[in-house]
C-alpha cells in the first residue's frame, strides 16, 4: 500500500509544490453517526465552531470604511466592517438593547449602523452612539453605555477570519500552509463576481469530504477526464490543513486516443489566450504550452505577480483545504471559495456557499477560464459586488454539469451514510485528506483544542 504520487516530482523540495512529508493519521473507523447524529451536531456547535477560526468572508467586501457584511453560522450572525484605520472588525449582529439583528443585509455600506426597532445608532467601531429618548431609561441601565459585542476578527491574504470564542491562538498560527502559499494568489486583489448558496440535503461533512478527493471524478464526472490527469497529490499540513494539486490541460490515461486534441483541451487553450487551431502538437504537448502561453501573456500584461507561480500552477488546480470548512481552488487567474456551511439545527443539511472570485484584466486576451462556468453576462469587472443567489432544496443553482452531478451524490452519501448496514467510511490513500479532517475534528470534539 502507498500513494505518493506527484505532479511534479523535480519540484525542489523546500518549494510549495513538493510533496509534503506524510503524515501518519492511522486506520480508524469513525462511527457514521457522525453524520447525522445531532448529538454529534451539538458537540460540534460546542467544541468545534465557537473555537476554530472561520472563514467569514473577503477582504475585497469591505475595501472601503463603513463597508460591511454579514456571516451567518448556526444560530448566530456576525457584522464585519472596516474602520477607518483601515483595520477590520467584528460584531455579533445583535442589538444590545432588544436583540434585533442590527444588520439586515448581506451586504452594505454605512457611516453608522441603525437599530430598525427603536433606532439605537452605534458607530462602525461598535461603539453606542445614541439612545433613542435615553431620558426615559433609568442612567444605571445605560451606564455602560451597551455598544455591539466585539468578536475576534483577523485578516489574511484577502479573507476573513472570525473566531467566535476568541480562544483560538491567532490567526498565523492556526493557518497550516506554508508562508506565501495563500498570498502569491493576490486574492485581495480580486473581486467576487458570483456568489451561490445553495441547500443540501446531507451533513456538512459529507459536502467536505466530497470535495477532498479526485478518486471519485472517472466515476461521477467522466466528463472531466479529458482534461484532467488520472491522479492528484495530496498533501496535509498542521492543522487540519491539506491541499490537493489537480493536473489540468492533459487527458486521463484512461482515454484510449492520447494524442487527438479534443473540445476540452481546446477551451483550456483559448482561456489561455491561445488560437487551437494554430496549435501543432498533440494532446500530450497541450499542458506545456498552455503553461508557456499564460507565462508570456502575464508578461506582457505586467502581471509581475505570475512569477511566484511555478509552470504547473498555471494549469492545475491546488484544491486547498482550509480546516475545518472551507476548500479554496486556486488558480491564478480567481478562486473557487467553496464553504461548507452547517444547518443550523438539521445535521443532515448543510449550505454549500460558492464565490467564484476573479482579477480582471482589461485586454481582449485575457479571458474568464470556462471551467469558472460563470453565465452569460456575468460582470466580471469588479464594479459591482453580485448578490448572493440563493437556492433552496431542489432547486437547480446552474452551477455547472459537474456541481449538479456532485448535488446528486451527496444527497444519496447522505442518505446511505444513516443505515444500519454502514460501518463507517474506509478510506484509501487517496482519500488522505478526509481521514486528516477527521482526525483534527475529533481532537477538538475530545475538547484537546
Ligand atoms: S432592539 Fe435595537 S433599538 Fe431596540
Ligand atoms: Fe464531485
Amino acid at each position: 500500500m502507498s500513494y505518493d504520487f506527484q505532479v511534479n516530482p523535480a519540484a525542489p523540495p523546500d518549494s510549495l509544490e513538493a510533496r509534503q512529508t506524510p503524515i501518519d493519521n492511522g486506520l480508524e473507523i469513525p462511527d457514521p453517526s457522525r453524520y447525522f447524529s445531532e448529538e454529534f451536531m451539538r458537540k460540534e456547535w460546542t467544541h468545534l465552531w465557537p473555537r476554530a477560526w472561520l472563514l467569514a468572508g473577503v477582504t475585497a467586501d469591505v475595501r472601503e470604511p463603513g463597508d460591511y457584511f454579514t456571516f451567518d453560522v448556526g444560530h448566530e450572525s456576525i457584522i464585519v466592517a472596516k474602520q477607518d484605520d483601515g483595520s477590520i472588525k467584528a460584531f455579533y449582529n445583535v442589538c444590545p438593547h432588544r436583540a434585533n439583528r442590527i444588520a439586515l443585509n448581506d451586504f452594505g455600506s454605512v457611516s453608522e449602523f441603525t437599530c430598525a426597532f427603536h433606532g439605537w445608532k452605534f458607530r462602525c467601531n461598535g461603539q453606542l452612539k445614541s439612545i433613542t429618548d435615553e431620558q426615559t431609561f433609568s442612567p444605571k441601565l445605560v451606564a455602560h453605555r451597551p455598544g455591539m459585542s466585539e468578536v475576534r476578527c483577523e485578516a489574511h491574504a484577502g479573507l476573513v477570519f472570525v473566531n467566535l470564542d476568541g480562544k483560538a491562538p491567532p490567526l498565523s498560527e492556526w493557518i497550516g500552509l506554508p508562508k506565501g502559499y495563500l498570498e502569491n494568489y493576490r486574492i485581495d486583489e480580486m473581486n467576487p463576481v458570483r456568489h451561490v448558496r445553495t441547500l443540501w440535503n446531507a451533513n456538512w461533512k459529507v459536502g467536505v469530504d466530497s470535495f477532498y478527493e479526485t478518486y471519485h471524478l472517472p466515476h461521477i464526472h467522466p466528463q472531466t477526464q479529458t482534461v484532467m490527469g488520472d491522479y492528484s497529490q495530496y498533501d496535509l499540513y498542521p492543522n487540519g490543513f491539506s491541499r490537493m494539486i489537480v493536473p489540468l490541460c492533459q487527458k486521463s490515461h484512461r482515454i484510449a486516443d492520447q494524442d487527438t486534441v479534443d473540445a476540452g483541451l481546446r477551451f483550456m487553450m483559448q482561456d489561455a489566450g491561445m488560437d487551437p487551431d494554430s496549435y501543432k502538437g498533440d494532446a500530450r504537448g497541450v499542458r506545456a504550452a498552455v503553461q508557456q502561453s499564460k507565462r508570456e501573456r502575464a508578461r506582457r500584461l505586467g502581471l509581475t505577480h505570475y512569477e511566484n507561480f511555478t509552470d504547473g500552477q498555471l494549469t492545475d488546480s491546488w484544491a486547498t483545504g482550509l480546516f475545518p470548512n472551507v476548500q479554496i481552488g486556486c488558480h491564478p487567474e480567481g478562486v473557487f471559495i467553496m464553504r461548507f456551511l452547517p444547518h443550523p439545527d438539521d445535521p443532515k443539511k448543510f449550505y454549500y456557499d460558492n464565490i467564484t472570485m476573479f482579477r480582471y484584466v482589461d485586454d481582449p486576451d485575457y479571458f474568464v477560464p470556462a471551467w469558472m462556468g460563470l453565465p452569460k453576462g456575468t460582470d466580471i469587472t469588479g464594479a459591482t459586488r453580485p448578490p448572493i443567489e440563493r437556492f433552496g432544496e431542489g432547486e437547480r443553482a446552474d452551477l455547472g454539469e459537474v456541481l449538479d452531478q456532485d448535488v446528486e451524490l451527496v444527497a444519496a452519501v447522505g442518505a446511505g451514510s444513516r443505515s444500519r448496514g454502514f460501518r463507517g467510511p474506509l478510506w484509501s490513500e487517496q482519500e488522505s485528506r478526509i481521514r486528516h479532517f477527521h482526525r483534527e475534528l475529533d481532537r477538538y470534539i475530545k475538547g484537546e483544542k
